[in-house]
């Protein structure tokens, strides 16, 4: 299969914007990572805890030793606030919108009903709130939330409007692993900045967004113990692929994805993130002598190597004790029940550099009027999507449930990170996935999209139905 890196077009002049900044002005590894802020509940009764957000536009420091950048965020966050919830306890949120455009909010990988869901057309105006119920009636999972309004999502979310969710249940919280301190959420994405310290947005520019923010922070470093963490990583892009591997090769261990921990650990020295998915990894520092550095680093294009080959640095700054351990059975997932349905999903965009690219699934773009898969409740499904470009990479989300990676290019997916509960899955030009879901939950009508913003925003997302 074709790799990222070979991707055209892009690049579009801005109207009005100065000359960018230079990713290489941006001195790398000298401003710490932030965690990321949690943000307490006004309000808990019974089985159920209140939060509330505003969307608004503020003045973040993302930029050493330059002016502030104007983003949009959940609570003047950049990235927003991080919720913490526990499977079968609801989770409420009061959101407003402070911004001078609709917006719609989703929580990616929530099992939700429909009016939760935050759909492309379920908009929240200017001024107005909504209020959001998250029933987590499901396992544990790294989730996270994001606008998800219709052709604005991708404008949106590039300029700051996500956060991040992490649900817990009994399962997780009972296993040995690194918890605490030890336990790092860390949200990769890729920026653009032009002279002035401002965020550049451009349609399908993103071989130009060259800058690296880590929990907002271009290209971070983070003090760490010479022990295990477990580190939570989430690919918030717009279409940054990242092979994420440390700089010395060195193993870690790959201990869940998208929804949740895998049924066993697996040895890596590479993970592959496309937009949209998450990583669960123990790395253990221990083997490094107190005093070393030890980079993630990118090992997926484009862009020049110096700047998105790097994502962050590791110092080891001390010793500290270490109790934790990785159990070699994490879960027992859910069985695959026999499908009944078989469905192909086509994902195609324009390749010719026009202006204004298109994306389509099985040829149509999306019209939120139109359903375009209808589904029996309760059924099992699998779904063959492949990637017809030539170049371009994508990727496939669906709302509402979980998947099973089946196989890629014809080969089973017998070990690794997709073995796990999946909702968003990497396809690079020319691949094909097999996905297997059974749509159980609740009745409506929710979207499939790919991930990459720039290409949902141009269309590439349909509505299915279960009824
Ligand atoms: Cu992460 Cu439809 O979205
Ligand atoms: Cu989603
Ligand atoms: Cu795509």
């Amino acid at each position: 299969p074709a790799t990222a890196d070979a991707v055209e077009g892009g690049g579009a002049a801005v109207e009005g914007g100065t000359a960018d900044l230079d990713p290489g002005s941006i001195a790398k590894f000298a401003v710490r990572m932030p965690l990321p802020p949690v943000l307490a509940p006004y309000s808990v009764s019974g089985t159920t805890s209140y939060y509330r957000m505003t969307m608004k536009e503020v003045a973040a420091a993302i930029l050493p030793g330059m002016p502030t950048t104007k983003v949009r965020t959940y609570n003047g966050k950049f990235p927003g606030p991080l919720i913490k919830a526990r499977s079968g306890q609801r989770v409420v949120v009061e959101q407003t919108n402070g911004l001078g455009q609709p917006v719609s909010v989703h929580l990616h990988g929530a099992h939700v009903p429909e009016s939760s869901d935050g759909g492309p057309m379920d908009l929240i105006q200017p001024g107005g709130s909504k209020t959001y119920t998250y029933p987590n009636q499901q396992p544990h999972a790294n989730l996270w939330f994001h606008d998800h309004a219709h052709h604005q999502e991708s404008e949106h979310v590039y300029r700051g409007l996500s956060g991040y969710y992490l649900l817990t249940d009994d399962t997780e919280q009972q296993l040995p692993l690194p918890s605490g301190q030890f336990d790092v959420s860390i949200a990769l994405r890729e920026a653009r900045f032009d002279q002035a310290g401002q965020l550049v947005y451009a349609m399908d520019d993103w071989p130009n967004r060259n800058v690296i923010l880590v929990n907002g922070k271009p290209w971070p470093y983070f003090e760490v113990a010479a022990r295990k963490y477990r580190l939570r990583v989430f690919n918030q892009s717009n279409g940054r692929f990242f092979d994420l591997k440390l700089s010395d090769g060195s193993e870690f261990t790959l201990i869940g994805g998208d929804g949740g921990l895998l049924a066993k650990p697996y040895r890596a020295t590479v993970v592959r993130l496309s937009p949209g998915e998450r990583a669960d990894i123990v790395v253990d520092f221990s083997r490094y002598p107190v005093g070393s550095k030890v980079v993630l680093e990118n090992g997926l294009g484009p862009g020049p190597v110096e700047h998105v080959g790097k994502v962050m640095r590791f110092d080891v700054t001390r010793t500290a004790t270490d109790n934790s351990s990785v159990p070699s059975t994490l879960r027992t997932l859910p069985d695959l029940p026999p499908a009944t349905v078989n469905r192909r999903f086509d994902l195609s965009m324009d390749e010719d550099g026009r202006p204004d690219p298109v994306g389509y699934i099985n040829g149509r773009t999306y019209d939120h009027h139109r359903v375009d898969t209808e589904i029996a409740y309760g059924s099992t499904e699998v779904w063959t999507v492949t990637n017809t470009n030539q170049l371009a990479p994508h990727n496939f989300h669906m709302h509402l449930v979980m998947f099973r990676v089946l196989e890629r290019n014809g080969q089973p997916v017998t070990e690794g990170f997709e073995t796990g509960l999946k909702d968003t899955v990497s396809i690079l030009a020319g691949e094909t996935v097999k996905l297997q879901a059974t749509f159980t939950g609740y009745r409506g009508t929710y979207v499939y999209h790919c991930h990459l913003f720039d290409h949902s925003a141009m269309g590439m997302m349909g509505n299915f139905r279960v009824s």
